[in-house]
């Protein structure tokens, strides 16, 4: 308990204790219904405690100001921002930079992105999003890490320290808000803010666990998702919210509405009025209402009605004002935004903004050796809507991010390859139905060496309320790529198809007949200079896709820790699990990615062969480079529980890798998998660690074909 905080709460009034758990937007990007009050003077008064949606170091100054120098009580304001993938340097969306697989560098970036954002007077950034999704179809896929818990949880450690760094006060830490609490990434039918209906088990091993690793790792706020999950709106769940979050997980952080999500509440049908919403939030244990009037005018209605009481309402004003004390906000309220940065702080970050930026990029296809590029290669045609779209590749949540900044991919082109002659036309828009620049398109690619066809969806077309029913490619590019993929198998020129997207796109036809395929998704500011780094052989690639591309629609959701079925698919029996009209196989597993090396995996060992809860389990691989260039290769590890009272995922993800050869060289990748990683909740959700044997399987995707798989035996 601090003293500073008690004293003050003896001094709040009721409507400066609301001001406190109030939030309100300032200004730019607005994601729901707006207020209608005077702002400054709502600051003065104390009935604003915390904002989002201000960015600019003069900004945040001046209402930071109107805080501590002309309300009564002084207290700072805790400026809050949606900081996803960078604030003005944009990194990679995230669930690019997930397929980087690299704690340390996704570290850095929100490391980066925190001092970035914190030199501008923000305080709190509305990340790390965790919500693990597993269907295409709905916008946000693009701001989560994949279809992956194992892999939420790590990258949820990553993001926390990353942002918070190792002091909370420090000038250059900001408080990370894990979001959105929690299997929001399973709307009905991938439509956003649509029901959830997921089962206990599904709650405990997929969905749950990113969370239980932000807790862990000390992140300050959570925010509930706006979704209901079987009939509970999150917002109001005391059981997830006060009971698993806070009871079980020790979590005495700040809970943070979703935007407008508390007034929701009376559209979810769960509270007849704001008083009653109000209630039920806080009694959930939400401490900040974001841009909703429930807790300023409900309150005072439920405090009147006997529903809630004054100890409830100081309880979260104390978690707030502990907060801001925590950020150190009431010893210097301007040591955020106190000068702005140098230019050397922002060469760094861009420089890692290309780094990072070259480490996402997914190689799905590269037939007859189409990349790299060779330095031979004179004629160069781009093409397509992506190619010179530098304000695209920011992506969805490029909340601060100077898009202008940004570089296309033709710029970068420009830059590595300044002897080439690059032919560029945009052929169609990324959307609508106008076909009439096919022509002067395809008329380009006469005597090209190599055609770049640069496709994909606008940055706006993935995020938040931002579903597609067929994610496909929009618009007619699909018409331009056929007449282009035409012309150049009648010329033999190599085509090489970038997507850049928010989201895995179905697209079967492209991915056979263009000679390469890469999933660029959106990579920032730097995307131009890092593609160009990786088209012409400077970098190999080396990123991951962390979910699966599906072949079709109607195979969604689909992901690779899926349950065993009692009838599995078999070509030659129709009683089997499996489409009549498409394979049950994806267009691209988990974990794929192509590099321009050719790992061979050989000699799996795992030891020892029997382990209890205590031990770990040395995994070791062989692995040569039999191709013709330096690569780096990511080895996964996944295990399957052969028997067990539960049924247990045909795949689980538990670990990786990554080893980097010269062509020729040989390597051994080592793992090693503390045994109780294996616990897995048992038939009433207690986490068991069951005896009995597990598969072990090591490779390059989730694709247990391409698995090299070894066993070891639980004993009790
Ligand atoms: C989104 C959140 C975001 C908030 C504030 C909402 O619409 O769901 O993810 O943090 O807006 O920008």
């Amino acid at each position: 308990m601090s003293a500073r905080i008690e004293a003050l709460l003896k001094r709040m009034t009721l409507a400066e204790k609301l001001g406190q758990l109030s939030m309100s937007a300032a200004h730019d990007a607005i994601t729901g219904p707006t207020e209608a009050h005077d702002l400054a003077q709502a600051v003065r008064q104390g009935t604003v405690g915390s904002l989002l949606n201000l960015t600019g170091r003069e900004r945040t100054r001046a209402l930071q100001r109107l805080a501590v120098e002309e309300s009564r009580l002084r207290i700072p304001l805790l400026i809050g921002l949606d900081v996803l993938h960078g604030y003005r340097t944009l990194f990679p969306i995230p669930l690019a930079e997930a397929g980087a697989f690299d704690e340390a560098l996704w570290e850095r970036t929100a490391r980066e992105a925190a001092i970035e954002a914190a030199a501008d007077g923000i305080a709190l950034t509305f990340a790390p999003m965790l919500d693990v999704a597993r269907d295409p179809r709905w916008g946000r896929i693009a701001e989560s890490p994949g279809e992956d818990p194992w892999l939420a949880a790590r990258y949820a450690r990553a993001k926390v320290r990353g942002f918070q760094g190792a002091e909370l006060a420090a000038a250059d830490a900001i408080a990370a808000c894990a979001k959105h609490f929690c299997a929001y990434g399973a709307v009905c039918a991938g439509r956003d803010y649509a029901p959830v209906d997921v089962s206990e088990r599904t709650l405990h091993e997929v969905h749950l666990p990113a969370f239980a690793a932000a807790v862990e790792a000390g992140v300050a706020s959570i925010m509930p998702a706006f979704v209901d999950v079987a009939g509970v709106p999150m917002t109001a769940h005391r059981r997830l919210l006060r009971g698993w979050l806070r009871d079980e997980q020790g979590f005495d952080g700040v809970l943070i509405s979703d935007y407008h999500a508390i007034a929701e509440l009376l559209r979810h049908g769960v509270a007849a009025d704001l008083a009653a919403a109000a209630t039920l939030a806080l009694k959930a244990g939400v401490d900040i209402d974001m841009m909703s009037p429930a807790y300023r005018e409900g309150l005072p209605v439920a405090l009147e009605r006997g529903h809630v009481t004054m100890d409830e309402i100081d309880a979260a004003v104390r978690r707030v004002l502990t907060l801001k004390e925590r950020l150190g906000l009431f010893d210097d309220p301007y040591r955020r935004g106190a000068a702005p940065e140098d230019a050397g702080a922002i060469a760094r970050r861009r420089r890692l903004a290309r780094e990072i930026a070259t480490r996402s990029v997914v190689l799905l296809k590269n037939a007859r050796a189409a990349l790299p590029l060779g330095a031979a290669v004179r004629r160069l045609c781009v093409l397509g809507p992506l190619a010179d779209a530098a304000a695209e590749m920011g992506g969805c949540w490029a909340a601060a991010g100077r898009r202008e900044a940004s570089v296309s991919l033709l710029e970068g082109l420009r830059a590595a390859l300044p002897q080439a002659e690059l032919r560029h036309a945009a052929g169609v828009a990324i959307d609508g139905d106008d076909r009439r620049g096919i022509a002067a398109a395809v008329a380009l690619c006469a005597g090209a060496d190599a055609i770049l066809l640069c496709l994909g969806e606008a940055a706006e077309m993935s995020g938040e309320a931002a579903s597609r029913a067929c994610p496909e490619l929009p618009g007619e590019q699909r018409a331009l790529a056929e007449a282009v993929l035409e012309q150049a198998r009648a010329n033999d020129t190599p085509v090489i198809a970038i997507l850049f997207s928010g989201r895995p796109l179905i697209v079967p036809w492209l991915a056979e007949r263009a000679d390469a395929l890469l999933a660029a998704w959106f990579p920032g500011t730097e995307a131009g200079h890092a593609l160009a780094d990786l088209l012409t052989g400077r970098v190999s690639p080396s990123g991951r896709t962390p979910v699966t591309w599906p072949r079709a629609v109607g195979q969604i959701p689909i992901f690779f820790g899926q349950r065993p079925s009692g009838r599995p698919a078999d070509a030659n029996d129709r009683y089997t699990s499996r489409y009549l009209d498409v394979p049950n196989e994806p267009l691209f597993p988990f974990g794929h990615g192509l590099g321009y090396g050719r790992f061979e995996y050989s000699n799996l060992r795992v030891t020892p062969a029997i382990v209890g809860a205590r031990d770990t389990i040395r995994v070791c691989v062989d692995l040569a480079n039999t191709g013709a260039h330096a690569a780096e290769e990511t080895v996964f590890l996944f295990v399957r529980h052969e028997v067990a009272r539960v049924a247990r995922p045909l795949l689980e993800l538990k670990g990786y890798a990554r080893i980097a050869l010269e062509p020729g060289a040989r390597g051994t990748a080592q793992l090693s998998l503390p045994a109780a990683e294996l616990r897995y909740p048992g038939p009433d959700l207690v986490p068991v660690f069951e005896p009995g044997a597990v598969e072990i399987l090591v490779g390059p995707c989730a694709d247990r074909a391409r698995l090299l798989v070894g066993g070891v035996r639980l004993r009790a």
